[in-house]
This record gives C-alpha cells, sequence and structure tokens, in this order.
C-alpha cells in the first residue's frame, strides 16, 4: 500500500470508473486519488514517530477540501503557508492548535487573527518576532510560537526548490544570527518553538537531518542559555518541516518514512528522549504516488520521427513540468478506449498539451506503443504539487477529481468538473 501505482492498476480503477459510468464524455480528463493509500501513508507516518507528534500535512502539496476533511479524521493538522490556506484549513474543521501557519509574508492583521485563535506560528524573521511581540504585549495568546532558521547546510539538486543553502528567502540564517537568536529565546517567554524546512523534493535526506542536527545544537545552547540567565524553561518544539523526497520512476523505490525517522534518530536521539514536542510538515512523501491523471487523446499528428498526441492537460495542470522540464519527471503509460493497457513500445511521440503555446508539452521523445484518438494517455504519480498549481492560463476547466480505495472497488467523486460559470465568476 505504500508503494507506488502501477500501471496495470490505474487501468483496472479506469476501466471500474468507466463501467461505472463516472466518466462522461465532456471529461477529457480526470485526476485521481487512491484514498486507501492516501489513508495507508498517513498512518504509517503516525506509526513511525512518537504518538506526542504533531503532523502537519502540507496543504500547498494538496489543497483539496474534500480530502482535507478526509483526513482530519486521522489525528493530523494541517501546515498551512499562507492565509486563505489557513482559513481552508479551519473551514475543513481542524483545530487551531493542529494549524502550523508558515508564511514569509505574514500581515499584521493576519498575525493578530492567528494569535486570537491559538493558531502555532512560525516566525520567518527577527521583524515578524517584534510584530508578533507588540502583539503579545496588549494580549498574550494561547499560540505556540516559534521561529524558523536556515541552518545553511547547503542545496539539493533542484535550485528552486531549495530553501537551506547559504542565502534562503525564508528564515533566519543561522551563521550570522547564533546569538542573537538566542538572546531572542531569552527575551521572549513566549517563544517556544524552532522551524526549519530546507526543501522539498531534490535534498537528499542525509541533507535534512544534517540540518535537523544543526538547529539541534542550536537548540542545546538556547537551553544552556536560558538556564545561564535562570529561566525555568527550554525550548519545547522542534518543528523539523518535510521535504521527504519521492520517487517518480516506476523502477526506483525511494526511501521509506521509517528509514528516515531511523536516520533522523541516529543523528538526532535528544529528538526521541520526550523532551520535545516534534511537528512534521510533509506533503509530497504523503501524497506524490497516490494521485494519477487520465488523459482522453484528442488528435495524433503523424509525423515520421516524432509523431505529436494532443492530450487535454498541459501546463495548466503541470506548471513546473513543462516549464523546468529538466527538474521534473512523470512516467507515462497508455490505454485503449475501455482502458486496456498497451504495452509494445512502438513509436517516437511528443505528449502536446491543449495551451496556446510552444512549451507546452509533457514529453517529447517518448517511445510508446501507438496511439489512436480516444485512446487515454495516464500520467503517474501526480498527487503532490500538481493540482495546487493550476494555472488559469486558457481558462481550461479544472478536471474532475475522483478519489477510490481498494483498487476501484469503491468511488467518490472528490470534484465535479469546472463548469463555465464558475470561470466567468473567476475572471468577473
Ligand atoms: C515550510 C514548508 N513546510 C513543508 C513543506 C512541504 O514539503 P514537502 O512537500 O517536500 O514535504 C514545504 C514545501 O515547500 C514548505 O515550504
Amino acid at each position: 500500500m505504500l508503494n507506488k501505482i502501477t500501471a496495470e492498476e490505474m487501468s483496472q480503477v479506469f476501466s471500474r470508473a468507466l463501467q461505472h459510468k463516472l466518466i462522461a464524455k465532456q471529461d477529457t480528463a480526470v485526476i485521481f486519488y487512491d484514498l486507501s493509500r492516501l489513508m495507508a501513508r498517513l498512518t504509517n507516518l503516525i506509526d513511525v514517530f512518537p504518538k506526542s507528534a504533531l503532523h502537519a500535512i502540507a496543504v500547498k502539496a494538496n489543497p483539496l477540501t474534500a480530502i482535507l476533511k478526509k483526513i482530519n479524521a486521522l489525528d493530523v493538522g494541517l501546515e498551512v503557508a499562507s492565509f486563505p490556506e489557513l482559513r481552508l484549513a479551519e473551514k475543513a474543521g481542524f483545530s487551531p492548535e493542529k494549524i502550523v501557519f508558515d508564511s514569509p509574508a505574514k500581515t499584521h492583521s493576519e498575525l493578530e487573527y492567528a494569535l486570537k485563535r491559538g493558531i502555532y506560528l512560525n516566525a520567518d524573521s527577527f521583524q515578524e518576532l517584534e510584530r508578533i511581540a507588540q502583539l503579545q504585549a496588549r494580549q498574550l495568546s494561547n499560540s505556540v510560537i516559534g521561529i524558523r532558521i536556515n541552518p545553511q547546510v547547503g542545496t539539493g539538486h533542484i535550485e528552486s526548490m531549495s530553501v537551506g543553502g547559504e542565502y534562503s528567502k525564508f528564515g533566519v540564517p543561522l551563521q550570522q544570527n547564533r546569538q542573537k537568536l538566542i538572546d531572542a529565546f531569552i527575551k521572549y517567554d513566549w517563544l517556544k518553538g524552532v522551524h526549519l524546512h530546507i526543501g522539498s523534493q531534490g535534498c537528499a535526506p542525509q541533507l535534512l537531518v544534517k540540518g535537523i542536527r544543526t538547529v539541534l545544537n542550536l537548540v542545546n545552547e538556547i537551553n544552556e542559555g536560558l538556564q545561564r540567565s535562570h529561566q525555568n524553561r527550554q525550548v519545547e518544539t522542534i518543528d523539523i518541516g518535510g521535504g521527504l523526497p519521492v520517487s517518480y520512476y516506476q523502477d526506483e523505490t525511494a526511501i521509506t518514512m521509517q528509514a528516515y525517522q531511523q536516520l533522523i534518530q541516529v543523528s538526532c536521539p535528544e529528538l526521541f528522549e520526550g523532551n520535545f514536542k516534534i511537528i512534521t510538515e510533509f506533503g509530497r512523501y504523503i501524497y506524490g504516488n497516490v494521485g494519477w491523471v487520465a488523459s482522453r487523446v484528442e488528435y495524433v499528428k503523424a509525423a515520421e520521427n516524432m509523431s505529436t498526441a494532443v492530450i487535454h492537460v498541459g501546463a495548466d495542470l503541470f506548471l513546473r513540468e513543462c516549464y523546468n522540464p529538466n527538474d521534473w519527471h512523470h512516467e507515462i503509460s497508455l490505454v485503449d478506449n475501455e482502458g486496456h493497457l498497451k504495452r509494445a513500445d512502438e513509436k517516437y511521440y511528443a505528449i502536446a498539451g491543449p495551451l496556446c503555446f510552444g512549451g507546452d508539452m509533457l514529453e517529447k521523445n517518448l517511445r510508446l506503443p501507438s496511439i489512436e484518438i480516444g485512446d487515454y494517455i495516464f500520467i503517474h504519480d501526480t498527487g503532490a504539487n500538481t493540482l495546487s498549481l493550476w494555472s488559469r492560463h486558457n481558462s481550461r476547466q479544472m478536471p474532475k477529481i475522483i478519489g477510490y480505495y481498494d483498487n476501484g472497488t469503491q468511488f467518490e467523486i472528490l470534484k465535479e468538473r469546472e463548469d463555465a460559470d464558475k470561470l466567468w465568476e473567476f475572471w468577473s
């Protein structure tokens, strides 16, 4: 249940969805989520860390409200990176202390709101800390407050996803601010947590662990500083962020959450001795491998060296992939109009999206079985940071979203295809 969804499984689920008439003619593309797998990933995360940990699942990875409501039934929270994400979390029923508000651009009134509600807050800078201090002086909040630290341990192989290098727009750079950070904890008795997140995909687990170790060393110094100044308190919360990479290749296995926890435990044993509350903020690891997309092939433009299959999703759904094709990859499979897998690699294809620019292209020179109009292309492992980056370019309608359990023995429509009136509202 924790492995990737195979093309065979997708084909079976798709055929069942067709038999149940869940895919109408106008559903030129459909997004699928394997809800059994999603629940297994979450349960595994809960089992691997101490019971007292708060797992704040990153909303940016998947903000679908139907899914947020479902995961609220488990004992997890949400990490929100903007005020509207915070409102989504509240509307989905998450209690304030289970919502972790991370954003480098929190306004005065957003901070005020979060503090009034008792939402967990990670300040991103000393300036933000000062704003919080002013609000705390007026009325002390129940919110637990932490500060984001950039441990400056290095970057991963995707530059735009790496935020733990020498420079980052996030957090307080540690090397230049060690003493200032210790002083802040001595000055503000409501400052109780540290936070780090050094990247999303592309950062090796060892680098993530190095970041945690580096911040823990600081925590030890902060605690010594607090002791020296005769304050009877300690750093209480360590928010280790997310960033555990997943695999987008069918024949490659990624590190498991259990193996990651063990790596952390070896380098940072004090994290598990019961003195700290751990917060995690995983997104991609939870969702990445539990979603996939099916798109009908509308046209096939035949050419000698490389034919082009025109499908119904492109840079609208795969923004990062189309603009940065060297950084991202999804496996692609092909089925006929009844969902049966086509296997033999026969020709080279470009898989082109429906938008009006040349870069709207999922693949080039991909060897696939012969594609016919009416076939469906499956795009694998699209559960994280795909729908949440939906682009309005060319005003395409967001596809229908279908959840399923147990290989499609049970289906649930999570969201209907966006209708033209909603689009009108969006642009009005
Ligand atoms: C602060 C923070 N926490 C958590 C995450 C989730 O990261 P991932 O989805 O790689 O686990 C991100 C992603 O960008 C983030 O910026």
